[in-house]
């Protein structure tokens, strides 16, 4: 696992509505990752029709479009954390997609109870974290070292 592994973190609007995206950052830096991006926004339904794709597949077609719906309905807080392992430890900080499912502790458990305002969204794999950094951000990454603190926490 390369120390420059790197995943895609958004708060969503629920969580920004909820003043949490501190919350999302305190706990990314906290664990040691290291943030190398991040813009708030109002996302553009055509960027969340390709993220969420995947979900107009699903058995019930209402999921993707309420989803969209809820994404365009305020700002996001788009970011990109970069660490060793930081995709799957990620998913762990946020926590299982259905916060009943989500472990004690994780940000989802703490914070929501409807998989439709689970605050976050993290990428799941190596191809999905490059496509989505892809598409939500444009040489905005800023490359920089924290030098001995950079070799403890590694
Ligand atoms: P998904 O990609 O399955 O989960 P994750 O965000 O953990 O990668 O689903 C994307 C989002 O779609 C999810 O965070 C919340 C929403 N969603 C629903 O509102 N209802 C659902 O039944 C599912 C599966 C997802």
């Amino acid at each position: 696992m390369s120390r420059n592994e790197r995943t895609f973190i958004m708060v969503k609007p629920d969580g920004v509505a909820r003043s949490l995206t501190g919350e999302v950052i305190k706990r990314f830096e906290n664990k040691g990752y290291k943030l190398v991006a991040i813009k708030m926004l109002h996302a553009q339904r055509s960027v969340l029709e390709k993220h969420y794709a995947h979900l107009a597949d699903l058995p019930n077609k209402n999921i993707f479009p309420e989803v969209v719906s809820h994404m365009t309905s305020g700002p996001v807080v788009a970011m990109v954390w970069e660490g060793r392992g930081v995709i799957e430890g990620g998913r762990q900080i946020l926590g299982a997609t259905r916060p009943w499912q989500a472990a004690p502790g994780t940000i989802r458990a703490d914070y929501a109870t409807d998989v439709g305002r689970n605050i976050c969204h993290g990428s799941d794999t190596v191809e999905n974290a490059n496509a989505e950094i892809g598409l939500w951000f444009n040489n905005e990454i800023v490359e920089w070292n924290r030098g001995k603190v950079e070799d403890a926490i590694y």
